[in-house]
């Protein structure tokens, strides 16, 4: 069983998907943070300078490693844990950067699959429903204003001690929701089937309730 649920930056999908598992008693995974460590460790180890076509040959042996862990997703670089620092402005950028790599593509939905196979699963992105999990019986596609979304992203960074300026933000989030949608590989858009949700205006109790309903419809 999974629950495949996409959307552009910022429209909630985060606090939704966890609560959404936990409830449910299913594996949370933030698809998200692992084109976010990717771009992490490409960084790292000096590699985004190296033509795209190059990268395919190195990613396997990136000391990078995904495991589901009490129901939620760990990551690891070189043996230490990768969390807040992927939560950066600069790498949420980077990653989108990456993803429209083919060989990142097929790298990161061969490990989400993977990381799947025992099923009851949440998994968040922006190509679940379209390409990772096509046959997922629940598809949600949750979405919200430009405005609304910049200010859920503002209200996150605040709570983490991250100072980013309104209008820089805004146009941040536009720009990669642009790219995330125009690009030619598993762009961005509701997947056959989805459950189209604008979240602009609801709190998250009500999102969960329609959310909820919507399972029990599916499954
Ligand atoms: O969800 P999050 O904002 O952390 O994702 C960072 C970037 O990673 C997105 O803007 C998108 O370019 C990429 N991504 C993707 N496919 C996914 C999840 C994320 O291309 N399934």
């Amino acid at each position: 069983m999974i629950i495949a649920i996409d959307g552009p930056a910022g429209a909630g999908k985060s606090t939704v998907c966890r609560l959404l598992a936990k409830e449910l008693g299913y594996v949370y995974l933030d698809t998200g943070a692992m084109y976010r460590a990717l771009a992490w460790a490409l960084l790292e180890e000096g590699l985004t300078c190296k033509e795209e076509s190059q990268w395919a040959k190195y990613l396997p042996d990136l000391s990078l490693r995904f495991a589901i862990k009490e129901g939620v997703l760990t990551i690891s670089y070189r043996g230490k844990p990768l969390d807040e620092e992927l939560r950066q402005p600069e790498i949420a950028q980077k990653a989108s950067r990456i993803s429209q790599s083919a060989s990142v593509r097929t790298f990161l939905t061969h490990w989400q699959r993977t990381l799947a196979l025992d099923g009851r699963i949440v998994a968040e992105g922006r190509d679940m429903g379209t390409v990772v999990f096509p046959y997922a019986p629940v598809k949600v596609f949750l979405t919200a204003d430009l405005a609304t979304r910049t200010k859920r992203r503002m209200a996150q960074y605040l709570e983490k001690g991250i100072s980013v300026e309104y209008s820089a933000l805004e146009a941040q989030i536009r720009e990669r929701d642009e790219a995330d949608q125009k690009r030619a590989l598993a762009p961005l858009k509701p997947a056959q089937g989805a459950l189209l949700l604008d979240t602009s205006g609801m709190d998250i109790s009500g999102v969960m309730t329609r959310l909820l309903e919507f399972v029990l419809e599916k499954t």
